[in-house]
């Protein structure tokens, strides 16, 4: 998934509406001796792998339990698996962080990657037990059209070659719409494919049949966003797939945020399949206007380019207006704006074993070509990080001298410059630049002395006579394994 810092992930993941647990829970309780018995023969069941002391499974508990109660009337099952208690259960199904959840099809597991919300994870296994593509009878067309929040209804013959086209894009994107197909539908003459939705106009017609594969799904991903809308969990991932600059609306009052709403819903129509734009709510992730390089003060208003990352905050010095936003927004576009790069003053000796990267002296550390160069992007509040960092520190010293720099920056202070590559996803995040090219290897393996040592010696252009002291690893490894629970990311 494509996000721009970790930040911004934490911060719109971190709330949850629902406090109180049911005191009678929907959710199946299972162990090794019954797990098989309640999953083989079912059609359709979410399982959830957790444990008890992780943070994500808490907030997530609430609208397991919200989400068990309604799916349990439409004949979905949702269970839950301890894994401090059923280790080897969870080992067998390949679980590595908590919570993992696991959609079983017939007793056939595939990865559940939709929303943590009750509503999201409901809409999401709906879907799931739904075939890709249904059949629509002439008499249901009305109801199945308002059965999701975005109905995508093809309006095809019987024998139409472009069913085809249909049915692959539906099984592409099965979990977030639901797809039908009937022959007639009086909404479009003749062929056509319509797009029912909950909100804006309500509906957008494709007509004739004369849609590709890439045409269609240029056409679903246009129409399902809102004009406006406001984003939070359960949406943020659609705005991060629409691959569009995404304009946010920071409000804290209802006057603020209906201050410029028309002029701006206007814009967002003008400029639609260009740029989105969505209002956010500064009450709940306010801490996000730092990912926007924004000062937490109302209202507010900047750009991000969700795919680089980078950003155009609107400066915060006299009010906002509506002028402004328009002006940055063409600008964006236009590409006659410079993006905001947030750096840390370059630090004035830089002669620790490790080197500080700041967003400004970036290019000349890592981007020294003659160089190899290995860095940690990581964030202060990041656990394994700072368990990384005496393991780090040892790197520094062993290729002191050498033409291999270890160097690390903190990705929550300084900008990645816009040219880079790549987007942090999660911390610690480390990448290897070999000398000469441009091109970073991400590192993936266990952050073991040993290993790093063998991955640079491995990858590096410039030699160092440094070797692994595996001595040092006996230590490290009585420390707790990695799990996604700890290494901070999307959890949307
Ligand atoms: C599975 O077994 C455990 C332990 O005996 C029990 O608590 C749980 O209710 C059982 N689950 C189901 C769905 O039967
Ligand atoms: C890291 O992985 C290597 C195998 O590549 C293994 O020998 C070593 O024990 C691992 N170390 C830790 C700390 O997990």
């Amino acid at each position: 998934m494509r996000l721009s810092a970790a930040v911004a992930l934490v911060g719109l993941a971190a709330t949850s509406m629902f406090a109180g647990v049911n005191a009678e829970s929907d959710v199946l309780d299972l162990t090794t001796k019954n797990f098989s018995d309640n999953v083989k023969g079912e059609k359709l069941i979410l399982v959830e792998f957790f444990a008890p002391w992780c943070g994500h499974c808490k907030s997530l508990a609430p609208e397991y339990e919200i989400a068990a109660t309604q799916l349990k009337e439409a004949g979905i099952p949702i269970a839950k698996v301890d894994c401090t208690v059923e280790t080897e259960l969870c080992q067998e199904h390949g679980v590595q962080g908590y919570p993992t959840l696991k959609v079983f099809r017939d007793g056939e597991a595939v990865d559940y990657n939709g929303p943590r919300k009750a509503d999201g994870i409901i809409s999401y296994m709906k879907k799931q037990i739904l075939p890709a593509l249904s059949e629509v009878a002439a008499e249901d067309l009305v109801t199945f059209s308002q059965s999701d929040r975005v109905v995508v209804i093809g309006v095809l013959p019987k024998d139409a070659e472009k069913r085809e086209i249909l049915e692959k894009v539906a099984k592409k994107y099965r979990e977030e719409f639901v797809f039908g197909v009937v022959e007639e539908n009086p909404d479009v003459e003749g062929s056509g494919i319509v797009l029912y939705k909950k909100f804006d106009e309500g509906k957008n017609i494709l007509k004739g049949d004369d849609f590709t594969e890439e045409s269609l799904v240029e056409f679903i991903q246009t129409n399902s966003v809102p004009v406006m809308d406001e984003i939070g969990p359960d949406n943020y991932a659609r705005y991060m797939d629409a691959a569009l600059p995404l304009g946010y609306l920071f409000f804290s009052t209802p006057e603020d945020r209906t201050k410029f709403s028309a002029e701006v819903e206007t814009l967002a129509k003008e400029l639609k399949g260009k740029m989105n734009f969505v209002y956010i709510d500064a009450a709940k992730y306010g801490a996000h206007a730092a990912n926007l390089n924004l000062k937490e003060s109302w209202p507010a208003f900047g750009i991000q380019n969700v795919v680089s990352g980078v950003k155009y905050p609107i400066e915060q010095e006299g009010d906002l207006t509506f002028e402004k936003i328009k002006a940055l927004a063409d600008g964006v576009l236009a590409g006659t704006v410079e993006p905001s790069i947030k750096s840390e003053p370059i630090p004035e000796t830089n002669d620790e074993p490790v080197k500080v990267v700041v967003a400004h002296n970036y290019k000349e550390i890592v981007d020294d070509l003659d160089k190899d160069v290995l860095i940690e992007f990581y964030a202060p509040w990041c656990g394994h990080c700072k368990s990384l960092a005496p393991t780090y520190e040892r790197l520094g010293e062993l290729y002191k001298g050498s033409e291999i720099v270890i160097a690390k920056m903190d990705a929550t202070t300084n900008d990645l410059p816009s040219d880079v590559p790549f987007i942090i996803q999660g911390f610690p995040t480390i990448k290897f630049r070999k000398a000469g090219t441009t091109e970073y290897i991400d590192y993936s393996g266990n952050r073991s002395e040993e290993d790093l040592i063998k991955f640079i010696n491995t990858n590096a252009v410039n030699k160092a006579d440094v070797k692994a002291d595996v001595e040092a690893d006996v230590e490290a490894e009585k420390e707790e394994p990695v799990t996604a629970d700890e290494i901070e990311h999307d959890e949307l």
